[in-house]
């Protein structure tokens, strides 16, 4: 959600904090602030907006201090105001908060601490970290800290400034991301590695209810209990090309044409051609126990959720397998009841989303086994899995997931066919599957060279306020994913639906002013797609066909067509999305929306 980027060190803390901000804003961009520290004084500024209005607002100002903390806010408590905007402080202006996460006792808090006559300045949660803190501090801020940590219910990531103390950043977290960076001239911490990649590559993941008191040369990490923890650095793969944009005009165009190289990624090492059987080195702690389930619960939010149902289907067709799908926001809060043996899959890009992580401790409790299909290597839900899978698909940037889309169904199909292998899926079928995926890379690519031909039919219904995305079996959930994505970037309204559904309802709609994208390859319901697509012509609905290349039957019926090439019915989904994506960039860059940050949205959903 907010994005936290804190520097110590000999370099001026100003440039380092704007451009880990910069890096950070994907994750919400409402407002932001700075709090750098100098010989006797705090420079501190905040500003509404993207960052780059905090940056107008700094732009010239001596700000020489070497250690300062700072804040990309996703407003929860209170508006997006300058009030509102981290870090927030203690009445005697000496502490300085940001945070990352909700705190849900906050209002009795509150009430407290004004009985004793403190003044709040903003309506948010944060606030009542820095005067808990306050009212704890007797000299030794990490003391403080811990001290606040103990009174305050719900999640968090923070990092604390002592305008008195030079030098010096407590951070602390529970249930929010929080990394610590080894630089060579100077320590980091920070939400996200991508806020400090491009200066270090040696981080110490928190863990939660930990602390940490940073210096410049020093990192002493300790538990609630004020019991010291001595944990080595990791390195991180990424490198700052990777968090580059790369001549692309936006990292959702650039994560779009990466995705022949994400499929690679995913399959790369895990592909047996001779035997049929993909190897996924990361489940061996649990196979034993996998390879005789019959139950599966897929669980996830947003567009991870979307390749979840496209799963349904893959493991229907190539297991014996039940596979249930669910928003992870609703079956958190359902009674669950499992068969013996069930496993959780939790499918997340950032590993960090709030439902995602709380569906899969309830049906921890219930007796599930935990599997994570993630790509943020050990954030929360790849830590808290008994096993599990990696995209390693390298950082996505842009609010609307793409890329990671296409890496959730290679991985839920390798083990599918995985799974099918140890079942009824023959050593033939095996083989033709891996060889169909094989061929997947190249088939994206061409698709993606014919974007100028997609980027003009959004040229043509880009004014359009209403579409119909329209699919059957394992194209009904692309049909959602295409209207998410259409939505959530351009603002325009889009509905994605099962097309045998429509004339239940949505038939109701069509007419000349709403375009349906009909999703239509040569797979089993092939022939009933045609009827319904009939079915809009006949209403004079104009219709934008996903079809597979040489069907000129479907091309005449329609009134624009984009090809596919051809596949297995179960991989098409992971080439008909692609069109789907493409058209809503377009669209959104035409009606001039801003791509990579969404109003409203935030990459990492890290509250309820
Ligand atoms: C947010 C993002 C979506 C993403 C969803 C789930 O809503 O904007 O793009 O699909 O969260 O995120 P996850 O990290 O769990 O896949």
């Amino acid at each position: 959600m907010c994005g936290i980027v804190c520097y110590v060190g000999n370099s001026k803390a100003k440039p380092l904090l704007i451009e880990g901000l910069k890096r950070l804003e994907y994750r919400g961009y409402d407002s932001s602030g700075i709090a750098v520290q100098d010989t006797g004084r705090m420079d501190y500024y905040r500003a509404v907006g993207k960052i780059v209005e905090l940056e107008k607002r700094i732009n010239g100002l001596e700000i020489n201090g070497t250690t300062g903390i700072a804040h990309t806010r996703w407003a929860t408590h209170g508006e997006p105001t300058e009030k509102n905007a981290h870090p927030h402080r203690d009445m005697e202006e000496k502490i300085y908060v940001i945070h990352n996460g909700i705190i849900e006792n906050y209002q009795s808090i509150k009430k407290r601490l004004e009985k004793k006559g403190v003044i709040f300045r903003s309506d948010t949660d944060t606030e009542v970290i820095a005067h808990l803190v306050a009212e704890n501090f007797t000299g030794n801020l990490n003391e403080a800290v811990r001290k606040a940590m103990s009174q305050i219910e719900g999640t968090f990531g923070i990092a604390v400034l002592h305008k008195d103390i030079p030098g010096q950043i407590v951070v602390a977290r529970r249930g929010s991301p929080l990394i610590i960076g080894l630089g060579e001239d100077g320590n980091f911490a920070a939400s996200d590695v991508s806020a400090m990649v491009r200066h270090t590559k040696n981080v110490i993941h928190l863990n939660d209810n930990e602390l940490a008191t940073i210096t410049k040369d020093d990192v002493s990490i300790s538990t609630l209990q004020a019991t010291a923890i001595k944990r080595e650095a990791e390195r991180v793969e990424w490198s700052a090309e990777d968090v580059e944009l790369d001549g692309f005009p936006h990292y959702m165009l650039k994560e779009i044409f990466e995705q022949p190289e994400t499929i690679k990624n995913a399959m790369r090492g895990r592909l047996d051609k001779g035997e049929g059987v993909p190897r996924l080195g990361g489940i061996i702690p649990v196979w034993d126990k996998l390879k005789e389930c019959r139950h599966i619960v897929i669980i996830a939010c947003g567009t991870s959720y979307y390749s979840g149902c496209v799963g349904r289907y893959v493991f229907e067709k190539l297991t014996e397998i039940d596979v249930q799908v669910e928003l992870a926001s609703e079956f958190r809060y359902r009674k669950l009841n499992f068969p013996p043996n069930t496993f959780i899959i939790s499918m997340s890009q950032s590993g960090e989303t709030a439902d995602t992580l709380a569906a899969m401790r309830e049906a921890r409790r219930k007796g599930a086994h935990l599997l994570g299909i993630v790509n943020v290597v050990d954030s929360s839900i790849a830590r808290e899995t008994d096993a599990g899978i990696y995209n390693h698909a390298g950082p996505e940037i842009g609010v609307a997931s793409t890329k990671i889309f296409i890496s959730q169904l290679t991985i839920l199909t390798l083990l599918a066919i995985l799974l099918g292998r140890h079942q009824n899926l023959s050593l033939t079928e095996g083989v033709e599957a891996i060889r169909a995926m094989e061929a997947l890379p190249d088939q994206v690519q061409s698709i993606l060279s014919k974007a100028n031909h997609i980027e003009a039919i959004a040229a043509k219904y880009h004014d359009k306020s209403n579409w119909l995305f329209l699919g059957r079996k394992y194209q009904f959930p692309i049909a959602m994913e295409g209207a998410l994505k259409l939505k959530e970037i351009s603002y325009i309204h889009a509905e994605g639906y099962a097309a045998g559904e429509m004339k239940h309802g949505p038939i109701a709609l069509i007419n000349p002013q709403m375009p349906t994208v009909a999703i239509a390859p040569k797979d089993s319901l092939y022939d009933k797609m045609i009827s319904n697509i009939q079915e809009i012509k006949s209403r004079r609905g104009p219709i934008i066909g996903i079809g597979t290349e040489g069907d000129t039957a479907l091309k005449e019926m329609v009134d624009d067509f984009i090809e596919i090439p051809q596949t297995l019915d179960f991989l098409y989904p992971i080439l008909t999305v692609v069109p789907c994506q493409l058209l809503a960039y377009y669209c959104a860059l035409m009606l001039k929306r801003d791509i990579d940050r969404p109003r409203n949205l935030a990459k990492s959903v890290t509250v309820e």
